[in-house]
């Protein structure tokens, strides 16, 4: 009591001393919620469904994520993004993928090579793909509202909008608020005309909280084959190492090289 009345002295009227006490107490929750273990509950992560890549990014991707997958033509974009969109269905996940690249039907054929179902998911209703579509940014909203997926893949936004463009949509901006809210994982692809050795970022990488470069090479001057690589440049809220992580084209999909020595090797670090 005599704490009270010496407070009351000092910062006025009651009420002032109790709002003051209140904030304390409120700054304490706030501590409370900022606390780095409740951060790891927090945050709800994804499977990508491509063997050895989840442990690459703290075992997934974080909801409400627009993960840019970037790189030259041919290195494994469209199919890594069709794959991440199998493993939601896998999980009963609504899906869609908006191609302004191919044929709806060439996409299906591809994804059958792998013995990916996606002709089952269709019918089921998991899966919804446009392509060669020329939606406007409203219609694309508009099917997002509707079709409520938890997984939505662009192929490719420089198709479908110009650098200058895209930056100034209030549309746009409007997709990208949706996907936060209804904490959607949106896999956007765009078109590098550059390997990864230049280093050079345009509007699209700016827009990511994630940005996955693809790129292939010959690792050795005498080598027949080239070796695919994927490199995770940026990814907040995650732990990642920035090293090239290879790659290849198995019978039933993208896979990391060496996915279960990686696994095992990350479960006994510390
Ligand atoms: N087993 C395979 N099945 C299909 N494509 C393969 C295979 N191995 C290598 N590729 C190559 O991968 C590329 C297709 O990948 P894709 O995901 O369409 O690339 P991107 O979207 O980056 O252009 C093709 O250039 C193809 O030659
Ligand atoms: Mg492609």
């Amino acid at each position: 009591m005599r704490v009270l009345e010496r407070y009351e002295q000092e910062l006025g009227a009651k009420n002032v001393v109790l709002e003051r006490a209140l904030l304390g107490m409120d700054k304490i929750r706030l501590k409370d919620k900022i606390d780095p273990q409740n951060i790891s509950k927090v945050i709800k992560r994804v499977s990508t469904g491509i063997p050895g890549f989840d442990e690459l990014v703290e075992g997934g991707i974080p909801e409400g994520f627009v993960v840019v997958i970037t790189g030259p033509p041919g290195t494994g974009k469209t199919t890594f993004s069709m794959q991440f969109l199998l493993e939601g269905m896998k999980n009963n996940e609504k899906c869609i993928f908006f191609s302004f690249e191919e044929k709806v039907e060439q996409l299906i054929k591809q994804s059958i090579r792998y013995g990916w179902d996606v002709g089952d998911y269709l019918d089921k209703g998991y899966l919804e793909i446009f392509g060669f579509t020329m939606l406007s940014l409203e219609e694309i909203t508009e099917i997002i509202e509707v079709f409520k997926p938890k997984r939505i893949v662009f192929d490719s936004l420089n198709l479908f909008s110009s650098h200058e463009k895209f930056r100034h949509s209030s549309e746009w901006r409007n997709i990208l608020k949706i996907i936060k809210e209804k904490k959607i994982i949106c896999f956007t692809i765009t078109e590098k005309k550059h390997g990864i050795e230049i280093n050079e970022f345009d509007d699209f990488d700016f827009m990511g909280d994630g940005i996955f470069f693809f790129d292939k090479k010959l690792k050795q001057e005498l080598d027949q084959y080239k070796t695919y690589f994927v490199e995770i440049q940026k990814m907040r809220l995650t732990e990642i190492n920035e090293m090239p992580h290879q790659f290849f084209f198995s019978k039933s999909g993208l896979r990391l090289r060496n996915a279960s020595n990686l696994a095992k090797r990350l479960a006994n670090s510390p």
